[in-house]
């Protein structure tokens, strides 16, 4: 009975491994939608995502990948219908080597590694590198500051963005999990479902992740259990 249980765990897992399972462990897969980057979870310098291309809406002229510039053009034009604001893009796709350069230009202008650190993220640790993140800001601005979140801009942003598949990905009172400073003007696209799911969870996407590998677990020992008990 337990060699069975063993059995039926060891089993499941290796069919989440497999991938057959994207949808509980997101995490796995760099060019699906859930793929979490930060300090501990890194791209390598050559990843260039598939299907990279210039999002059409106001801004400056910046790529995303084709399942996120779609949202986003839809997200802009609902911000000017529904919401009666009007956004601008300023920082979408970068490269490894074009998020060095500005990891090394906040360097600079702070005069320091831990003030920059908090702020941009080190070559290989942005999620810009994914092509799933777009800096915004009010339109005819290109000021990415904290102020933004108290804008009509801003607030329109935090409480709907989720509904077009973007999260505001870095909130105020969880520096400690993100690792970085406040940010209302940088999105992150993961998709209309799990956008929701972490807007109505109020944590951050590492906090909403870890959860979702618990319910994996859960999940497991269930299966197990319903198969071999009689
Ligand atoms: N500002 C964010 C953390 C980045 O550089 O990706
Ligand atoms: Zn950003």
């Amino acid at each position: 009975m337990l060699f069975g249980k063993v059995l039926s765990i060891v089993v499941a897992a290796a069919g989440l491994l497999d991938g057959s399972m994207d949808a509980a462990m997101p995490d796995k897969n760099i060019d699906g939608t859930m793929f979490l980057v930060n300090r501990q979870h890194t791209v390598a310098e050559q990843y260039i995502p598939d299907g990279l291309r210039k999002t059409e809406v106001y801004g400056m002229s910046q790529s995303m990948r084709e399942d996120a510039a779609t949202a986003l053009e839809a997200f802009f034009e609902a911000a000017k219908t529904e919401g009666g604001v009007s956004l601008s893009t300023v920082s979408g796709y970068r490269s490894y080597s074009k998020q060095s350069t500005i990891y090394a230009r906040k360097k600079s202008t702070t005069g320091s590694t831990e003030a920059a650190d908090k702020l941009v993220a080190k070559p290989g640790t942005s999620e810009h590198q994914l092509g799933l993140a777009m800096d915004i800001a009010r339109k005819g601005s290109s000021s990415l500051t904290a102020k933004f979140g108290e804008t009509e801009e801003g607030k329109w942003v935090y409480s709907n963005c989720h509904r077009y598949g973007f999260i505001v990905r870095y909130m105020q009172g969880f520096e400690e999990i993100t690792g970085y400073s406040y940010e209302p003007w940088h999105i992150r696209y993961v998709g209309v479902e799990q956008a929701t799911a972490i807007y109505e969870s109020g944590v951050p996407m590492e906090t909403y992740m870890s959860g979702l590998k618990l319910d994996t677990y859960d999940y497991l020992v269930h299966q197990a259990t319903n198969e071999v008990l009689p």
